[in-house]
């Protein structure tokens, strides 16, 4: 049989400090009812102080490791999917490679928004299907609370973003388990309808006064477009990926989508015509955390006792660039 890249452990971590929609109500002008209407979410979760995106990656990674059964020198490559890293430079995970106390495993970061986990694990499949790598972990990890400006300027962002991460590993499998099928996707004819223009190198020293009075280092979104193009590609996405293996909605156990409003959720599974007790969010507390959500939404449902071995599982998103893709696995 084929050898499939197959899910050997997960992990996951969010920051303790809870952040509820009161709390911003009380620093710029929105609502408790005004967030949950438009994206579901109550609260959400943001590093103290001093914490980096390579802590929460490094947490999470330990779980999946411990959970795996495996050691950090067991790993033969890390991709993290991150568009929050530590520094612009060297990516996120040299800063997870060392904090795993590695000092030769490959590390590279995939920045593909809220599509990079999805991207990473097509990336990571194809290492292990060719026999190129055995273990690799792959993860999501996202810092917003420090990038995002809790003003009213910047109200339409920055109520709908959380800190966290989510990882897992993937090892080769012959026994007909493991990652089925994958697509990804992007469309940079939209690059601007959700981005950050700066600070960048685009501009002599990457950014200036003007620029940030004009706040163009705050995260920038056409709300309405961005809705409607996520609603009409997951739907899209996922049939492909399971027609691709002769699978129907039927046969899915668990769908997992990016959690980046429960509204486009509840749309998406209902334009699908899924059932709903297999849909699973966690968007309600954990605001959206980009790269970060479908790892560590899967963890959740994994150590919830939710998910069995042998059940099928699809995870689907889409984000900036625009990106979208949609991974099935037979977990
Ligand atoms: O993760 C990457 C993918 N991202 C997404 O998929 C996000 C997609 N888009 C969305 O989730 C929704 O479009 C939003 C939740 C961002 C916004 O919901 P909406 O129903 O599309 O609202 P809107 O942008 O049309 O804004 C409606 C009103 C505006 O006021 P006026 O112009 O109607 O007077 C905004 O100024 O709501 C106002 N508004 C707010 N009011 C209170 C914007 N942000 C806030 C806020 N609190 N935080």
């Amino acid at each position: 049989m084929a050898v499939r890249a197959k899910v050997l452990g997960t992990g996951s971590y969010l920051p303790p400090k809870v952040v509820t929609n009161d709390d911003l109500a009380q620093i710029m002008d929105t609502s408790d009812e005004w967030i949950q209407q438009r994206s579901g979410i109550k609260a959400r979760r943001f590093v103290d102080e001093g914490v980096v995106t390579s802590d929460l990656a490094f947490e999470a990674s330990k779980a999946a490791l411990a959970s795996a059964g495996l050691e950090a020198s067991d790993l033969d490559m890390i991709i993290v999917a991150t568009f929050t890293p530590d520094h612009f430079f060297p990516g996120l995970s040299s800063f997870l490679q060392r904090k795993l106390g590695l000092d030769a495993t490959p590390a590279m970061d995939l920045r593909c928004q809220c599509t990079g986990f999805v991207y990473a694990l097509q990336t990571a499949r194809a290492f292990v299907e060719s026999g190129i790598y055995q273990r690799v972990l792959v993860c999501g990890a996202e810092l917003h609370s420090r990038g995002l400006e809790f003003t009213d300027r910047g109200r339409d962002t920055a109520v709908l973003f959380g800190d966290g991460a989510g990882a897992l590993i993937l090892g080769p499998s012959e026994a007909g388990d493991g990652i089925l099928n994958c697509r990804v996707y992007a469309q940079g004819e939209h690059a601007e309808r959700l981005w950050m223009d700066a600070p960048g190198l685009a501009y002599q020293g990457l950014t200036n006064a003007q620029m940030i009075a004009e706040g163009r280092q705050v995260p920038s979104m056409d709300g309405r477009f961005v809705f409607k193009n996520a609603v009409a590609r997951m739907p899209e996405v996922l049939l492909e990926t399971l027609g691709e293996c002769s699978l129907g909605l039927d046969d899915v156990d668990h769908f997992l989508f990016h959690q980046a409003n429960l509204r486009i959720n509840e749309m998406v599974a209902r334009k699908l015509g899924a059932d709903p007790s297999k849909v699973h969010n966690n968007i309600q507390v954990t605001g959206n955390t980009s790269a970060a959500t479908l790892p560590i939404l899967f963890d959740q449902i994994i150590r919830e006792g939710l998910v069995a071995r042998g059940q099928l599982v699809t995870m689907t998103g889409f984000g900036s660039g625009f990106t979208w893709g949609s991974c099935v696995m037979r977990y």
